[in-house]
């Protein structure tokens, strides 16, 4: 089985949200089944900066394949990410040789020409996947992961011999939507602007195309699948979603067990694990040390690591903060994003010294403490695809306090008398999107601390939790094997 993953985002490399976090570990699990797959990445700075020795394997900058006139000299480069998964990476210096991050400049506004960028990105993963492919390997199965390389499918509709596309939604609320002027400049026939085809309510929208040409369409856990085909979360794609439902597979995230592991977490001055709990108390106090937050080992920590975007539910922390700290406990934050968010959040930090702090920016060691560290972890997200952080948050110990929305559902069971008992407890979960409700969870959860004999239960029920990815990459191998037709080997 050969696989082309194609993704705008790829950890270590460069990393702005969970994508990049899975476009590394998803692949590294196919791999372990035996598929050959290999990641298709635009070659940023930070590709340059992460890699040596990249090699040249197919050069359009001479000659561009036929209907590449549109778009600036271009060129595939080969590397590898450190788990050995081949990377091919597409050079086209005027688009991606530039400052700031993937999709966005140094002050956080949408690069104009993104139509462009991850038109192209989606054109090559389409020529790859085509008869004219000049790489001498041919995927049996193109797999798309989000508006950026949602065109692909739509370019795979005219090439010769087309590989079956898989299509991944993250998250539904960024649907790459752009006017219908941008059509001629991607190389897109109009006959393809039509309802079925690429056009959303009168604009060309990457996604749209995605959802509407991929052979099936895979998202990030069984509750998000339901929720996408509903008016309330579809953001306008229910009705597509609902009437390809029989193409639509919820498969839920894992998360890296090497890179997320307490007991041999290189970012950690402390090791530790279920049966020795020692070294998670030592990064607690460096975690108050470093944030400067008052030194005091007995006081719970909350921790919030994320976008500060709206889907975060960041607002409902800081609505509640005041009533949090009171209860007593200390509150730390680590994330980027919306201003007002940003400045919400360091004025309470400036307002409740050594009771709550944060740090503004994207710092993966910080990450890491933080998971460590704290006691309880927050995530009120309005709505999560799937949502990572409470599943590392577990695995360190950490029990989230989450809202009942999407992967949070699926990965978090609320902790009560029955689920202590039967020991599958692993968080609290709250179900209105309000800050009495999110208050409410955590209170639970303060009171529970406070109880240590039952707290301790609940850390190790937490922490051997599976969360690994087999079960997911064969599910997604299964999917692979029925588009291109092949049997299990
Ligand atoms: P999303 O993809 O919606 O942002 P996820 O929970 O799936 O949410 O994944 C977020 C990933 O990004 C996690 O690995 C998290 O640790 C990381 N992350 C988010 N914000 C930051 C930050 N400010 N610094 C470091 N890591 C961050
Ligand atoms: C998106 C979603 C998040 C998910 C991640 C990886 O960014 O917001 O819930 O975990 O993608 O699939």
């Amino acid at each position: 089985m050969q696989v082309l993953f194609v993704t705008s985002e790829v950890t270590p490399i460069i990393k702005t949200g969970g994508l990049a976090d899975v476009s590394a570990a998803l692949p590294a699990a196919l791999m372990g089944l035996g598929v050959d797959v290999r990641i298709l990445l635009p070659c940023y700075p930070q590709v340059i900066k992460a890699l040596k020795d990249l090699q040249i394997i197919a050069d359009f900058f001479e000659k561009p394949p036929s209907g590449f006139d549109n778009f600036p000299p271009s060129r595939l480069l080969m590397g590898a990410l450190p788990s050995g998964i081949p990377l091919y990476l597409l050079d086209c210096p005027e688009m991606y040789l530039r400052g700031g991050g993937p999709y966005q400049d140094e002050y956080g506004v949408d690069w104009p020409d993104n139509p462009n960028r991850f038109g192209l990105l989606s054109k090559v993963a389409a020529l790859l996947g085509s008869a004219e492919s000049p790489l001498g390997w041919k995927p049996d199965v193109v797999h798309c992961n989000d508006w950026q390389s949602g065109l692909a499918p739509a370019y795979l509709q005219y090439v010769q011999d087309p590989s079956p596309c898989v299509m991944t939604i993250h998250n539904i609320a960024y649907q790459g939507s752009f006017p219908s002027s941008v059509m001629p400049e991607l190389g897109l026939p109009w006959d393809s602007f039509k309802p079925d085809g690429v056009e959303f309510f009168g604009k060309m929208s990457f996604l749209k195309a995605g959802l509407f040409y991929a052979a099936h369409i895979t998202t990030v856990s069984p509750t998000y699948a339901k929720e996408i085909q509903t008016e309330a979360q579809g953001l306008g794609l229910e009705g597509l979603l609902a009437h390809r439902k029989k193409h639509l597979t919820g498969i839920l995230n894992g998360i890296d067990t090497d890179a997320w592991n307490p007991a041999s977490d290189t970012h950690l001055a402390h090791a530790y694990c279920a049966t020795n709990l020692s070294g998670k108390a030592a990064n607690k106090a460096e975690l108050q040390r470093q944030f400067g937050l008052y030194q005091d080992a007995e006081i719970p920590v909350f921790g919030m690591v994320g976008r500060l975007a709206q889907q975060k539910g960041v607002d409902l922390i800081i609505e509640t903060a005041e009533k949090l700290i009171n209860l007593p406990a200390q509150l730390v934050f680590l994330g980027s994003g919306d201003a007002e968010l940003q400045r919400a959040v360091l004025l309470l930090a400036h307002n409740f010294p050594g009771r709550v702090a944060a740090y503004i920016g994207f710092d993966e060691d910080l990450s890491h403490l933080i998971e460590a560290g704290a006691d309880i972890f927050l995530m009120p997200s309005r709505y999560e695809p799937c949502g990572l952080n409470q599943m590392y948050s577990q695995r360190y110990g950490t029990p989230p306090v989450v809202h009942a929305t999407g992967g949070l559902i699926d990965t978090v069971i609320d902790c009560n008398t029955a689920s202590m008992q039967n020991s599958t407890a692993s968080g609290f979960v709250f179900k209105s999107m309000e800050s009495a409700s999110l208050l409410s969870a955590a209170k639970r959860a303060v009171t529970l601390y406070k109880d240590k004999q039952n707290w301790a239960s609940l850390l190790q029920q937490c922490m051997k939790k599976d969360f690994g990815w087999e079960q997911s990459a064969k599910a997604y191998l299964q999917i692979y094997r029925n588009l291109a037709g092949k049997k299990a080997s």
